[in-house]
């Protein structure tokens, strides 16, 4: 590197350090999933994060393609730890020594990851696991906590481990009746006190939709932010929306338990937009939005009026999760499986969502029925079946976005599904002489006939792949300088 590109790349390392005033949007973090057939890969999700606003994501495993990608980014990071790894991390330290080495210290060092967070399990003591993961989680903690002190990195990348809210409730059906739930009482006390005495954050999942979806009788309002709900009076705390009163109910029973100061910070929360009738872009954005203007404002609850992390469930749809939540599971995305956008919101300071950049798409074509085909054939349905076995059919079901088609358009739906997840091989669009495939795009109001997007073309197209003679390094660093010094004008109002 030549003596003038150096000096500039001091310049512009000076002009980072400059830090702008804090005014920013705090906090704003998102999980990313990867349970996708056709998973947007990881140089254009960091993009759309970064072209958003994200400075925190959370994983839900230690991807190597993101953990790299995520390095020199400024992104803060929570790696996750799967519930069927608690065992073996529990059961030796040994074990939680080389996870740590090759899943957190590895990228810290070699790519400059910056991780802040290990999260030991996920939601592992949900009731629906019955006591599946109750006696490994702690040990697990204990040993990923030492093997972060043994790595010497205990001091940036801290232990949690992301709860859902069901771990606590309230015999009298208010904030400040919440307690621990009784049979996990002690383990809680236990975990919550390891937590606080090794610098720990303590994470909870609130999901309002789902307290919707659970009861019929839900107060509707009350899952959403903007105070239209009738309240629910506490003591003298008027509660007019269902995530401050269960944020509020935690805060009792860490208090009742002598945790009154411990950190919280919220692990998930979102709104789906398809797979039931309350899942769709207008009630996703209406809570979102009131979710991200309480962020960028930094809100907090009536018993806890300091802001905290959140990060948002989720980034991007998932077309292969397990539908045994529900139908919505595969939908919880803010964009698309594709990084398209599903509705705008308002990020204050006249930003809004911008979509991912740079996607390659496989052919524009789809499978349909077989216009010559009958649909009393006695073969549809068994193609039908067969599609949605491989493929995802969770937006044909009651009050989804394709739950209206009539029989036809159905079974071209299904047959689409299956033939872009088959990334369109020929043969996967046949179905007993039953399907054909159209250019003409066979979308019909809210139901949308995707292309998958082309994995092998994302895989070649290596943006970094370029090479670049010192002149191109000059101009690189030159036009960093410049975008760096336009950006802090433009953020910070300096110079
Ligand atoms: C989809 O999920 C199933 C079950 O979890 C898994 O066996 C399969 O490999 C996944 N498929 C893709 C393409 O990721
Ligand atoms: C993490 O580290 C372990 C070694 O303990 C390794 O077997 C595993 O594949 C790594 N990756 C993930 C995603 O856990
Ligand atoms: C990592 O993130 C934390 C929290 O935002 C920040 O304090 C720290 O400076 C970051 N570290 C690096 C190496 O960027
Ligand atoms: C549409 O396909 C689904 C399969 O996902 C099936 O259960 C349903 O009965 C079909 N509806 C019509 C109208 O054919
Ligand atoms: C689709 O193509 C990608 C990239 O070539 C490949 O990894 C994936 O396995 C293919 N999926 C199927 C179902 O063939
Ligand atoms: C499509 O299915 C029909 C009937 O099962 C079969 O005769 C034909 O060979 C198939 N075509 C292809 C391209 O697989």
């Amino acid at each position: 590197m030549g003596k003038n590109s150096k000096f500039l790349l001091w310049f512009f390392m000076v002009v980072l350090a400059f830090q702008c005033p804090e005014k920013g949007v705090q906090g704003l973090g998102i999980n990313w999933g990867t349970r996708s057939t056709h998973p947007l890969p990881p140089n254009i999700v960091v993009k759309l994060l970064k072209d958003n606003g994200f400075d925190k994501v959370k994983l839900f495993e230690a991807e190597p393609g993101a953990l790299k990608t995520l390095g020199r980014t400024g992104i803060q990071v929570m790696v996750g730890i799967p519930n069927d790894l608690l065992a073996p991390l529990a059961s030796s330290v040994t074990n939680a020594v080389n996870w740590v080495q090759q899943n957190v210290s590895n990228y810290i060092s070699r790519y400059g990851t910056n991780i802040s967070y290990v999260a030991v399990g996920n939601e592992p003591f949900l009731k629906t696991y019955d006591n599946k993961f109750v006696s490994t989680t702690f040990p697990a903690l204990q040993n990923i906590q030492a093997a972060l002190i043994k790595a010497g990195i205990a001091k940036q990348v801290k232990v949690t481990i992301p709860l859902n809210a069901d771990v606590y409730q309230s015999d009298s059906g208010l904030p400040s009746g919440g307690n621990f739930r009784v049979d996990i009482l002690d383990l809680m006390t236990n975990i919550i006190k390891f937590l606080r005495d090794n610098n720990g954050v303590l994470t909870i999942n609130i999901y309002p939709f789902l307290s919707l979806y659970a009861d019929p009788n839900f107060p509707k309002e009350y899952a959403y932010f903007d105070n239209k709900a009738s309240p629910l009076q506490d003591g003298p705390i008027s509660y007019t929306n269902v995530y401050d009163a269960n944020f509020d109910t935690l805060i009792s029973a860490l208090e009742k338990n002598g945790f009154g100061s411990m950190p919280v910070i919220i692990g998930e929360v979102g709104w789906p937009t398809d797979g039931d009738p309350n899942a769709n872009a207008e009630n996703a954005q209406r809570f979102n939005e009131g979710l991200v203007s309480r962020i960028i404002q930094g809100q907090g609850t009536p018993k806890r009026p300091t802001p905290t992390d959140v990060y948002i469930f989720s980034l991007i749809d998932e077309d292969n999760k397990s539908v045994a939540p529900g139908n919505f599971e595969r939908h919880w995305g803010m964009f698309n499986y594709d990084g398209t956008l599903k509705y705008q919101l308002n990020f204050g300071g006249g930003k809004s969502l911008v979509p991912a950049k740079g996607v390659r798409y496989l052919a524009r074509q789809w499978c349909i029925m077989s216009p010559q085909a009958s649909i009393s054939d006695p073969n549809l349905a068994d193609g039908i079946s067969y599609a949605c076995q491989f493929a995802d059919c969770t937006s044909l079901g009651y009050g989804s976005s394709c739950g209206n088609l009539d029989a036809q358009r159905n079974a071209s739906y299904a047959f689409n599904m299956y033939f872009q997840t088959m990334n369109q091989s020929k043969d996967s669009c046949n179905f007993s002489g039953l399907a054909a495939i159209s250019t003409t795009d066979p979308s019909q109001g809210s139901c949308h006939f995707e292309i998958m997007i082309d994995l092998g073309k994302q895989g070649r197209a290596s943006p970094s792949g370029s090479p670049s003679s010192e002149a191109m390094r000059m101009k690189n660093v030159v036009a960093a300088a410049l975008t760096v010094m336009a950006a802090l004008v433009l953020l910070c109002g300096v110079f």
